[in-house]
């Protein structure tokens, strides 16, 4: 399958349409961004990192009954997809309080949440993503209200498939952001799952493997990102 067309360049991704219209292809970049855009960097490598580490949790998801538009890893840096008619909605799961959770509400970073929070975000940059309830999404017309409940309960099913297979790996998901979207009738689970869209912690240590490392300033995010591949794909 070759890239015909540029459809999109994302802040860390180019989508490119192929010769079929149903597919596409997500390339990966080394490019980093935080705080929507007002950080910007490089991580070297991340491009690859992170496909690997997609490709990978796309395919458990999926041989565990999650929807997802995940088709092939052609090569290092390229997932082969399924076109998405994307939902404007990012959806967050946490388990443990951090980042905007913290500094919204005041948890203490590491509070264990008794129940696992989802929380919608409206997927629009020059509105800075603003966090939305399920009501909003249907008044902005971004998703109709069945939509929403999809959203939230596939959110649930990932969440429970993805903790138990990190906790294996030695690393507590603390949170992380998915993307949805719309193909032929259904909805599938879209974008990517890396350290660029959740948050990691060493089971035993508690160092953060994450993004944190680059938003942060806390040295060491290449190895972090290398150390998280290593442990998703059992090297
Ligand atoms: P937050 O604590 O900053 O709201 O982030 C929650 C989770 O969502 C965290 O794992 C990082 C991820 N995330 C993204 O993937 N993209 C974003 O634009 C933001 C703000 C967060
Ligand atoms: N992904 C967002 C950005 O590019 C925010 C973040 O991950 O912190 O700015």
């Amino acid at each position: 399958m070759n890239k015909i067309s540029l459809i999109h360049e994302g802040k860390a991704k180019k989508v490119w349409q192929t010769e079929d219209q149903d597919l596409i292809i997500q390339e990966f970049k080394d490019d980093a961004t935080a705080f929507n855009n007002k950080k910007k960097g490089s991580i070297a490598d991340k491009g690859v990192t992170n496909n690997a580490i997609s490709c990978r949790l796309f395919t458990m998801l999926g041989e565990n009954g999650i929807p997802t538009h995940f088709v092939s890893q052609p090569n290092d840096r390229d997932m082969l997809c399924k076109s998405l008619d994307i939902i404007k909605v990012e959806v967050v799961t946490r388990n443990v309080a951090a980042g905007s959770l913290v500094r919204r509400y005041g948890f203490a970073e590491g509070t264990v949440l008794a129940k696992p929070i989802v929380e919608l975000y409206l997927k629009d940059d020059d509105l800075d993503d603003p966090l939305m309830n399920d009501e909003h999404a249907v008044a902005l017309g971004v998703a109709t209200c069945e939509e929403v409940a999809s959203l939230k309960e596939l959110a649930a099913k990932i969440n429970a498939l993805l903790v138990p297979w990190f906790a294996e790996r030695h690393l507590r998901l603390v949170d992380f952001k998915l993307e949805f979207g719309r193909h032929k009738g259904e909805i599938l689970l879209g974008d990517e799952i890396s350290p660029d869209t959740c948050r990691f912690w060493d089971a035993e240590s508690g160092e953060k493997l994450d993004k944190d490392r680059f938003r942060l300033d806390l040295g060491g995010v290449e190895d972090a990102y290398s150390e998280v591949k290593r442990r998703v794909l059992g090297l």
